[in-house]
């Protein structure tokens, strides 16, 4: 694993955790940890449980008791690291966003389809892809249930810069993570649209800087169409005052529809027909993944859906099976890094842009 501070604990916690819940067909092994302060790192293997350290992710590559690389770090470096470890035949998990550019998308994305001809497998951490309640919302979509999709309404609201003196962390510089909300917490609503309704066909996007001198958005609003002909809201911010990590959606259909927020993981709403909302609590054990957790009504959390990301891809490795449709593959990465592109360039040309892809 590269990087040790957020994701790097919150994927450590899920690599410890996964293989005492589930039966895996592999059992991850915790060889190496990379930062480049081999004290601070020593100091976080040990207390995250990687049995060794490095200080250059290079390294990392050139080791023949390593079988996979997990990319935690920021954007800037996704590209060169995945490229570089699919290459040498190992298997990525790399955090989203996939990378701060469409172009280095392309190049990911090349690599990891050369890798996959050789049995190399890999991912990007769309975690929320494997919440129960949202991997149930996707079956009901794709069986039909809610009927032909009219609307999407979703929003990832944040509130952490709204004080003009917050520093310039790396969030905020644009050489370190390419843009602000939109790839950020933007990246991740693009790829639930995606992943619970499909294609995202144009977007009519306003971004917006609110405190000068920052270099990076700091919230996107955007009216989208998807392909389906389906058409709805998506909106990203760090200034929705009073929220802190609200993930809310709602899909209308011609047979019902579905809401879900982050802070009620456990919870989907159902409106079948127009007869109103019902709360489905999503901790049946027929559930997505939760089988092998609690008993019914014993809820999960979200440090969870990476414990279910890292179930998902050893069995596509174990499998030599794609991790697609329910894990996001690079090119869905890349999907997302286009379609928020287009929300770029739809803001700065006042005009709606169509989201091609290569
Ligand atoms: N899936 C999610 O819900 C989610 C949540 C937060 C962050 N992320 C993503 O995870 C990634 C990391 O974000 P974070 O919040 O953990 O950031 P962070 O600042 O908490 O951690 C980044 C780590 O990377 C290390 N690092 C940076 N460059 C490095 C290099 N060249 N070699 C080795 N280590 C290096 C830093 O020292 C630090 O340990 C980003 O891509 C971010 O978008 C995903």
């Amino acid at each position: 694993m590269v990087g040790y501070a957020f994701m790097g604990a919150a994927h450590s916690q899920a690599w410890r955790t996964a293989g005492r819940v589930f039966d895996l067909p592999l059992r991850p092994d915790m060889r190496a940890l990379c930062g480049r302060n081999r004290e601070a790192a020593e100091q976080a293997a040990e207390r995250l449980g990687w049995s060794s350290v490095e200080t250059d992710w290079k390294q990392l590559l050139t080791r023949d008791d390593i079988d996979l690389v997990d990319i935690c770090t920021p954007g800037d470096s996704h590209a060169e690291i995945a490229v570089a470890a699919l290459e040498a035949g190992k298997h990525v998990l790399c955090e989203k966003p996939l990378a701060n550019t469409v172009s280095e998308a392309e190049a990911m994305v090349a690599a990891a389809e050369s890798a996959a001809a050789r049995g190399v497998h890999s991912m990007v951490g769309f975690n929320y892809r494997r919440v129960p309640a949202l991997a149930l919302a996707r079956a009901l979509v794709a069986e039909g249930r809610l009927g032909t999709i009219r609307h999407v309404r979703a929003a990832y609201l944040q509130d952490w810069i709204v004080d003009p003196e917050f520093p310039l962390v790396w969030r905020l510089q644009k050489d370190r993570a390419g843009s602000g909300a939109l790839g950020d917490i933007g990246a991740h609503v693009v790829d639930l649209a995606r992943y619970l309704v499909g294609e995202v066909e144009s977007v009519a996007a306003q971004v917006a800087t609110f405190w000068p001198g920052r270099e990076v958005d700091d919230a996107v609003e955007s009216a989208v169409r998807f392909a389906d002909g389906a058409v709805g809201t998506i909106s990203a911010t760090r200034f929705a005052t009073g929220h802190k990590n609200a993930f809310v959606w709602e899909i209308n259909g011609s047979k019902g529809s579905l809401a879900f927020d982050l802070e009620r993981l456990n919870e989907l709403q159902w409106s079948e027909g127009t007869g109103g909302f019902r709360r489905v609590l999503v901790t049946q054990p027929d559930h997505p993944f939760m089988e092998l957790w609690w008993p019914p009504g014993h809820v999960i959390g979200w440090e969870h859906t990476f414990v279910h990301e890292i179930l998902h891809l050893l069995t596509a490795i174990a499998d030599d099976a794609d991790v697609a449709p329910h894990g996001a593959t690079l090119e869905d990465g890349y999907r997302a890094a286009e379609v928020c592109d287009a929300m770029l360039r739809s803001s700065e040309s006042g005009e709606r842009v169509s989201v091609e892809y290569r």
